[in-house]
C-alpha cells in the first residue's frame, strides 16, 4: 500500500480525494490544513489522521507520497519539507510563481531521487492527447498557430484573485502550447485589465515560439453565472494541411430548465454511479505507477513545469509594463 498525505485540503482536494479513493494500492493515511474545521470533516470522512500543522504530519505519519494542493504561491515550503522527509511529491500547477522557487524545489528533487510530479492535468485530457496525436502524426502538417482560451466564472475571482490569472487559468495553455508545439516561447507581449477595486479578472498574451510558431493564451474570470457552463474553454491548432479544434461545454448535453439553460462538460470528471474518471485519476494513476515502480514520468516532467512559469513571470511582466519580453 502506497501511503499519501495530502496538504492543503480546500476545493480541489475533493477531486483529488474521490480520484486517489479509486487507485488500487493508494491509500490517503493523512490530511493537513490550516483550517481545524475543513481537517476534521475530512479527517471524519475518510477515517484518516488530521493535522492543522503539515510538518507534524510528516514527522509522525510514515508516508511514501505527500500531495501538495496549497494555495499558488505557498507550495514550496511544503514541497521541500516533503522531499526532505523521504516522500514522492505530487504539486497541483503551477510549481510555483517564482521560477527561482522552481529551480530550488526541482534540484532538491533531484538531490533526494524522489519525483517532482506539477499537475498539468490537461496533458490527460482526452481530447488533449488526440490533439497532440493528429500534431505529431503530421497530418496538420507545419504548424503555424495555437488559441487556447480558459475562461472560468466569476463567482470564483474572489477566491482566485489572490494571483494573477496566468498562474491559475493561462499555465495550462502554455503548457499545452509547448507540448503541442514541441517547441518553447522565446517571446510574448501581453495585455490584462481588472475590476475598479483590484485585481485581474481578464488576460491576452501573444506568444512566439521558437520554430515560428505564434499562439494566443486568453483567460478571464468573467463567465458570468447564467452561463450555460462555469467554464468557457477553447483551443485551436492551425497547420498547413489541416486545423484542429475543440471547446468545452459542447452540445453534447443541453439541459433547459424554466430559469435557464446549462450545458454539462461530458468527458471528464463527471461521477457514473459513484465513480469518477477521466484526466485527473488518469494523471494520479501515471503519479502511483511511477512511484510504485519507482522510475521517472516520461509526460509530466518538472523542467516543463518550470519552463510554464517562466513564460507566466514573462506574460505579468509584459503587461506591467506595456512591452514585449524576450525569454532566453
Ligand atoms: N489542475 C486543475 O485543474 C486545478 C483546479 C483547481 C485548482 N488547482 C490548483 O490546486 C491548488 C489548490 O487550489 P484550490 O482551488 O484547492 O485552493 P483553495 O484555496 O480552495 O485551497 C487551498 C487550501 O490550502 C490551505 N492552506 C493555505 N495555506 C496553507 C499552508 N501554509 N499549510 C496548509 N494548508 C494551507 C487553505 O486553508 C485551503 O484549505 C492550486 O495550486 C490551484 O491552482 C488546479
Amino acid at each position: 500500500m502506497i501511503k499519501v498525505g495530502l496538504i492543503g485540503i480546500g476545493r480541489f482536494s475533493n477531486f483529488h480525494l474521490q480520484s486517489i479513493r479509486q487507485l488500487p494500492g493508494v491509500t490517503v493515511t493523512a490530511v493537513a490544513d490550516l483550517n481545524p474545521e475543513r481537517v476534521e470533516s475530512v479527517k471524519g470522512e475518510w477515517g484518516c489522521a488530521g493535522y492543522t500543522d503539515w510538518r507534524r504530519m510528516l514527522e509522525e505519519q510514515e508516508l511514501d507520497a505527500v500531495t501538495v494542493l496549497t494555495p499558488e504561491h505557498a507550495h514550496e515550503e511544503p514541497v521541500m519539507a516533503a522531499l526532505d522527509a523521504g516522500c514522492h511529491v505530487f504539486v497541483e500547477k503551477p510549481l510555483s510563481i517564482d521560477s527561482a522557487a522552481c529551480e530550488r524545489m526541482i534540484a532538491a528533487a533531484g538531490k533526494a531521487d524522489k519525483l517532482l510530479m506539477v499537475g498539468h492535468v490537461c496533458r490527460f485530457g482526452i481530447r488533449h492527447l488526440e490533439m497532440k496525436r493528429a500534431v505529431d502524426s503530421g497530418a496538420l502538417g507545419k504548424l503555424r498557430s495555437i488559441y487556447g482560451r480558459r475562461n472560468n466564472g466569476s463567482k470564483y475571482f474572489p477566491i482566485y484573485k489572490r494571483v494573477d490569472p496566468v498562474y491559475i487559468l493561462g499555465i495550462h495553455d502554455i503548457d499545452l502550447m509547448h507540448w503541442l508545439s514541441g517547441s518553447t516561447v522565446t517571446e510574448v507581449f501581453a495585455r490584462s485589465t481588472g475590476p475598479a477595486d483590484g485585481g485581474v479578472d481578464l488576460q491576452w498574451a501573444m506568444l512566439t515560439f521558437a520554430n515560428g510558431v505564434i499562439g494566443v493564451v486568453e483567460s478571464s474570470w468573467l463567465v458570468p453565472d447564467g452561463a450555460p457552463a462555469e467554464v468557457d474553454v477553447r483551443m485551436e491548432v492551425v497547420g498547413e494541411r489541416g486545423t484542429i479544434h475543440f471547446q468545452e461545454p459542447d452540445d453534447g448535453l443541453s439541459v433547459w430548465g424554466e430559469r435557464m439553460s446549462e450545458n454539462t462538460p461530458l468527458h471528464d470528471w463527471q461521477p457514473k454511479y459513484g465513480r469518477v474518471s477521466g484526466a485527473l485519476v488518469e494523471e494520479l494513476h501515471h503519479f502511483y505507477d511511477c512511484v510504485r515502480n519507482n522510475r521517472k514520468s516520461d509526460i509530466l516532467l518538472p523542467e516543463d513545469a518550470l519552463a510554464a512559469v517562466r513564460v507566466a513571470e514573462a506574460i505579468v511582466q509584459s503587461c506591467k509594463t506595456g512591452l514585449p519580453v524576450k525569454l532566453g
